[in-house]
């Protein structure tokens, strides 16, 4: 019993981070749009805006939200690597073309909110944006490649941010119902996989953070009810549209260990898993708010309507499967820190029998096993797992070749894992890497973070000619795919 025949292998990409084309054929710009880049390990990526009274700051990316009466600014003489990306806009039938040659079943794709409704839902259709998406699916078709359609991801319209203040405004929840019914018919028969949120839990992780106030924690938990009950709505909805459709939630796979075995560590683990992921899908699987949730917020000062409405539409929207993302784990300990360690959205301690990549991730396969066999035994449902992958600086050498043996060594072991968890008895239906065609890194915004078997030639300073190589993971994955998993 090894990975069933229908296995589905593929790979993500997500729109503000592949696409460029940012204010092209009606699109408005996305927070992302607004974000400088970073260096390794040097901070947290962050936009400019400027107060009505003129005076200017800096936000971290992703929080969502700005001061009030805030507007995003764009600087000269600065570079933002999103504006052209990957350049995927004008090249995406070469890139799914490379994809299927590859034999990839699937391919998790995110749909710009902005190019769809760059102005809001009183601010009309973008045809052209429509238009965009319907012909990746339908490239994807031509080439037996089953979309995965993932509706927001990082990408939040600065529209939305500057005019109602982002997800802390209920109206939100309505305009971005509007939005999925909207693809959901659009595109009803292309895809029939569907995830409202990617990684919808990394907000809370934001409320770790030694900077956070009592305001943003407030708002944060806020915004995170409003998602929940937006994507709860999504499912609904998708399942009357088209009962065929599959839906699903996506959460960021934080998983630490404890570093002693003091029992008070475990139980910091255990809390640490509550806090930052299993009061996100406990509510999107199970349809409500735990009792531990509920006394977390209590603890954290926390005061969050929960109307009846809210209730009903969370239990009438739980999914029909699981995603989450998996990268890196890190270690928790009530007794004096030792050395920290970076790793996918959250820093942590370090772990003495973990390597980590050159970004401070540390790489660890049995990891995957163990939340394989935790949300499995946990949920019950179907699992798939969305973005896994190894970020390197790889080198294109003059005859077009890249060799990236660090990034088959990763996947092949993370695979591995995978392989043995579904021989254990996990229902596992696909696996989707992160990011199979190099694109923008979401925390640094640096193009030399490096994910993909497809090479892109662009660089940090916005140069490059956008060619597409294969790197020798593209022929490794091309095999693993054809044996379904046996030759990793
Ligand atoms: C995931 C995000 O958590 O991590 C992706 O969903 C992101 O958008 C990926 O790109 C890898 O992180 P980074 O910062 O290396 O791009």
């Amino acid at each position: 019993m090894s990975f069933p025949k229908n296995f589905l292998w593929g790979g993500d990409i997500s729109a503000t981070q592949i696409e460029g084309a940012w204010d092209e054929d009606g699109k408005s710009p996305v927070e992302t749009d607004y974000a400088v880049g970073v260096t390794r390990n040097d901070g947290i990526r962050y936009s400019w805006y400027r107060l009505p009274d003129g005076t200017e700051g800096k936000a971290h990316i992703m929080s969502g939200h700005l001061p009030k009466g805030a507007r995003f600014i764009m600087k000269d003489g600065l570079h933002y690597p999103n504006h052209t990306a990957a350049d995927f806009y004008h090249h995406y039938q070469e890139d799914i073309g490379l994809l299927a040659e590859m034999g990839f079943k699937a391919l998790n794709i995110t749909v710009s909110w902005a190019r769809i409704y760059p102005n809001g839902v009183s601010g009309g259709v973008n045809p052209k944006g429509v238009e965009f998406y319907r012909n990746v699916l339908l490239e994807c078709r031509k080439h037996h490649i089953e979309p995965i359609v993932t509706f927001y991801k990082y990408d939040m319209p600065a529209f939305y941010i500057d005019q109602l203040g982002g997800w802390s405004n209920r109206k939100l929840i309505d305009e971005f119902v509007t939005f999925c019914k909207l693809c959901l018919k659009e595109y009803k028969g292309l895809a029939k996989y569907w995830n409202t949120f990617n990684e919808i839990n990394v907000p809370f992780l934001m409320c770790l953070r030694d900077d956070a106030s009592q305001e943003d924690i407030q708002l944060t938990y806020e915004e995170l009810h409003n998602q929940l009950v937006a994507s709860a709505r999504v499912v609904k909805l998708a399942h009357e549209i088209d009962p065929e459709n599959k839906v699903g939630c996506m959460c960021c796979g934080i998983f630490a260990y404890p570093a002693t075995c003091d029992p008070k560590d475990f139980l910091l683990m255990q809390r640490t898993a509550q806090k930052c992921f299993y009061s996100c899908s406990d509510v999107f699987v199970r349809g409500y708010y735990p009792a531990y949730a509920l006394r977390i917020m209590e603890e954290q000062g926390v005061k969050l309507e929960i109307s009846e409405a809210d209730k009903a539409d969370l239990m009438a929207g739980k999914v029909d499967y699981m995603a989450f993302s998996y990268y890196s784990s890190n270690t928790v300990t009530t007794h004096t820190q030792g050395e920290q360690t970076a790793g996918n959205m959250m820093a942590g301690g370090k772990n003495p029998y973990l390597e980590a990549s050159a970004w401070g991730w540390q790489i660890d396969p049995t990891g995957l096993k163990r939340a394989l066999h935790e949300l499995y035994d946990r949920y019950q449902i179907p699992l798939l797992i969305i973005e896994n992958g190894l970020g390197a600086e790889d080198t294109l050498e003059t005859d077009g070749s890249v060799h990236d043996p660090y990034r088959i060594e990763y996947m092949s072991k993370h695979i591995a894992a995978m392989k043995e968890a579904v021989e254990e008895g996990v229902d596992l239906f696909g696996y989707t890497m992160w990011a199979c065609i190099d694109l923008v890194s979401a925390s640094t915004g640096e193009l030399r973070k490096r994910y993909g078997f497809i090479y892109v030639d662009a660089d940090d300073e916005g140069g490059g000619t956008f060619k597409r190589y294969k790197k020798d993971s593209f022929g490794w994955y091309k095999k693993v795919i054809a044996t379904n998993g046996e030759e990793l």
